[in-house]
């Protein structure tokens, strides 16, 4: 088991390893916990709450299905009904939008209580589940509506994995590796030496690469909570959307059939083949995003005729910068110009960005 803390305002840690979701009584000892979680890990909400001496379990929808005022709204009754207090808890048991519910439901009851994270999946315990962000999605947009809430705690509890399909697994790794490229390289020589130890759960590999990532999102989000603005190679919490430009354009274009973490690894092949391109990135290692990518079963080409459709939704990107004078987009991407080291890359040229998207071809 490791201990990782996340610094900041108020300091919390991050347990890692099989087992830590025990922790979660010491945690909630003398309050009331309301423990949100999706209907498929009630088994497990029961199991914990058994442990515990005073609490209520609000089963959500799965997935982004969750994330919607209804549910929350919902949620705000139940711990109403229940008589949450300032000094009792929210638990977020469950994957990226249970947790990223649960903690916008702590931010906004009372105007704030304590949240203590459980995520049970590679991707919220390497992403979502730390760092603060929580939010809910609206008609016209995801994570419209949130706030910067950290947690009390996060307990990545990897016997919690143990059911996930490899498909789960996989996306998660893609954040994991993208750990990897912007900031730790071990998590790269390790997945390369061992693709088959990187993808089992119960290997101390995966247990290593996991502790990594978390270690990297730690470190970003202590130095820039509310991700402030990156220029040149001053890039802060901005850099954790490595290959997300492209990513999210590729989910909305796939109708979000596709795993997060399946679009960013191609959106990371892009985003190596650009800084290729304009940070001199070696050829090495955006052959190595490719091998390392696809040694865990990832997707690492993309169609060609889609550009045209993708290009335009990138100007909607987040990351986009409005010029004053024209109202142009400006599109800005995270590039690297070796691993570990990145760079914001704004307004590349047109053609550069189809050529780049061109070598994405199968
Ligand atoms: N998922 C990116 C971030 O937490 O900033």
């Amino acid at each position: 088991m490791t201990s990782i803390t996340v610094h900041g305002a108020r300091p919390y840690a991050v347990e890692v390893g099989p087992g830590v979701a025990s922790q979660l009584a010491d945690l909630a000892a003398g309050r009331l916990v309301a423990m949100v979680h999706p209907p498929t890990l009630t088994t497990v909400a029961d199991r914990l709450a058994s442990r515990l001496d005073r609490v209520v379990t609000i089963p959500v929808p799965d997935a982004e299905a969750a994330k919607t005022p209804q549910v929350l709204a919902r949620c705000w009754q139940e711990l109403a009904e229940a008589g949450l207090t300032r000094t009792d808890l929210v638990v977020g048991l469950g994957g990226g939008a249970t947790t990223d519910l649960a903690g916008f439901l702590a931010a906004t009851w009372m105007r704030g209580i304590d949240v203590v994270q459980v995520p049970t999946t590679v991707l919220a315990m390497a992403d979502a589940a730390v760092g603060g962000k929580t939010g809910i999605n609206l008609a016209a947009g995801k994570n419209l509506v949130g706030a910067f809430h950290e947690p009390l705690a996060v307990l990545c509890d990897t016997d919690l994995l143990a059911t996930l399909p490899t498909r789960e697994v996989r996306s998660g790794l893609a954040e994991v590796l993208k750990c990897g490229f912007i900031d730790d390289p071990t998590i790269l020589e390790e997945v390369t030496a061992d693709p088959a130890e990187a993808l089992d759960v119960t290997s101390p590999t995966f247990v290593d690469i996991l502790q990594r990532a978390i270690a990297v999102k730690a470190h970003v989000v202590a130095g820039d909570l509310r991700e402030s603005t990156s220029h040149g190679d001053r890039v802060g919490r901005e850099r954790l959307n490595y290959g997300h430009t492209l990513a999210h354009a590729i989910e909305a274009h796939e109708h979000f059939t596709w795993r997060h973490g399946e679009a960013d690894s191609v959106g990371m092949v892009f985003a190596a083949e650009l800084s290729r391109r304009t940070l001199g990135l070696a050829d090495a290692v955006v052959d190595l995003t490719r091998s390392v990518l696809a040694s865990v079963g990832l997707p690492t080409t993309f169609d060609e005729v889609a550009w045209t459709t993708l290009r335009d939704t990138m100007s909607l990107d987040k990351k986009c910068r409005v010029e004053p004078a024209t109202g142009r987009r400006i599109l800005r991407f995270v590039g690297i110009s070796a691993p570990g080291r990145v760079t914001m890359i704004e307004d590349p040229a047109e053609d550069l960005l189809a050529e780049c998207f061109a070598t994405l071809a199968p």
